[in-house]
């Protein structure tokens, strides 16, 4: 039986959510200073559009979702590496008692929404001809014309969007930032890893002592800045940490969430030695003093 096409469906839908905060989340005052005058143009009904680029695990994703919770905006999250196809953005057909119905994406519902907050998360995941089918989105257009759904979808005032983004030789399966994309996200953010003392207080906040934490944040502190870097991630440091609350001894912790996971050789024994090296010596420098995480 032909299936009867319908345009846009008429289901009622939930409204985009505000995520809650994350009051652990520790954020530099420049880029605290630099979020509150993105709100402010926000607010004034202007569409903001921000690039957050920065190391694995630094807190890039967290930070726009923080954004969205502190000034109390709906926040919408896409993952850009997931789109198989430019169509997906919009919508797809649906069918319902043998009627194929046009169902209109969550994506098209969060930009409709005036003050929302839309995370194109891991952007360079997404094939350039995908992200080309959004372009219009994010220019002075704030517009694109839609077949299925028959009319041009337009902007919210005040919508923000962030695009996060891994660069460099470390990350299989990125594409090179479009540099007509790239323009269009006319304000970057640089991320980079918690200062020492503010990592071990994050890692203290989660229940490690404080010796333990600051041992840690030391530790990765020393493998990111030595001359083969090893990108230890807070998220690799948080799991540490719950390993060691389980039962594990540090070593057993880093080995499961951070060395076993090493597959070049050279940094698997750097980052061995330097765990030998904070096993025999149990005091890091007392000049550091860890800065205790406040709840709001
Ligand atoms: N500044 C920070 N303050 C507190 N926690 C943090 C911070 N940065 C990262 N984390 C913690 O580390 C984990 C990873 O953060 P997140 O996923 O936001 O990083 P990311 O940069 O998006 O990572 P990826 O590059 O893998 O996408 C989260 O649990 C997050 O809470
Ligand atoms: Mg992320």
């Amino acid at each position: 039986m032909p299936h009867k096409k319908r345009p846009a469906s008429g289901l009622k839908r939930d409204s985009i959510p505000i995520p809650p905060g994350e009051p652990d989340f520790w954020i530099a005052q420049e880029n605290l200073e630099r979020l509150n005058r993105i709100a402010t143009r926000s607010e004034k009904g202007e569409q903001v559009n921000v690039l957050i680029s920065g190391s694995k695990g630094c807190g890039k994703t967290t930070m726009a979702r923080e954004f969205a919770a502190r000034f109390q905006r709906p926040f919408h999250e896409v993952h850009c590496g997931a789109f198989i196809d430019n169509e997906q953005w919009f919508g797809k057909d649906r069918l319902d008692d043998g009627v194929t119905w046009y169902r209109k994406s969550r994506f098209v519902q969060a930009i409709e929404t005036p003050g929302a907050v839309v995370l194109l998360d891991e952007i360079n995941r997404a094939h350039p001809e995908i992200l080309s089918a959004i372009l219009g989105l994010l220019d002075w257009r704030h517009s694109i014309w839609n077949d299925d759904l028959g009319y041009e979808i337009r902007v919210a005032g005040g919508v923000v969007f962030f695009a996060t983004i891994n660069e460099g030789d470390d990350y299989y399966g990125v594409n090179v930032m479009d540099a007509a994309l790239r323009d269009r996200f006319s304000r970057t953010i640089m991320l980079d890893y918690m200062p020492c003392k503010a990592e071990a207080g994050i890692l203290h906040k989660h229940g490690l002592a404080e010796d333990m934490a600051l041992k840690l944040a030391v530790y990765a502190n020393t493998m990111r800045k030595s001359v083969n870097p090893v990108p230890i991630s807070t998220r690799q440091l948080l799991v540490t940490t719950e390993e060691m609350l389980d039962g594990a001894t540090l070593r057993k912790a880093a080995e499961t969430s951070i060395i076993n996971a090493l597959s070049d050789m050279t940094s698997k024994k750097m980052a061995l030695e330097a765990l030998q090296w904070l096993e025999d010596n149990p005091y890091v420098d007392e000049n550091i003093e860890i800065i205790p995480v406040k709840s709001e």
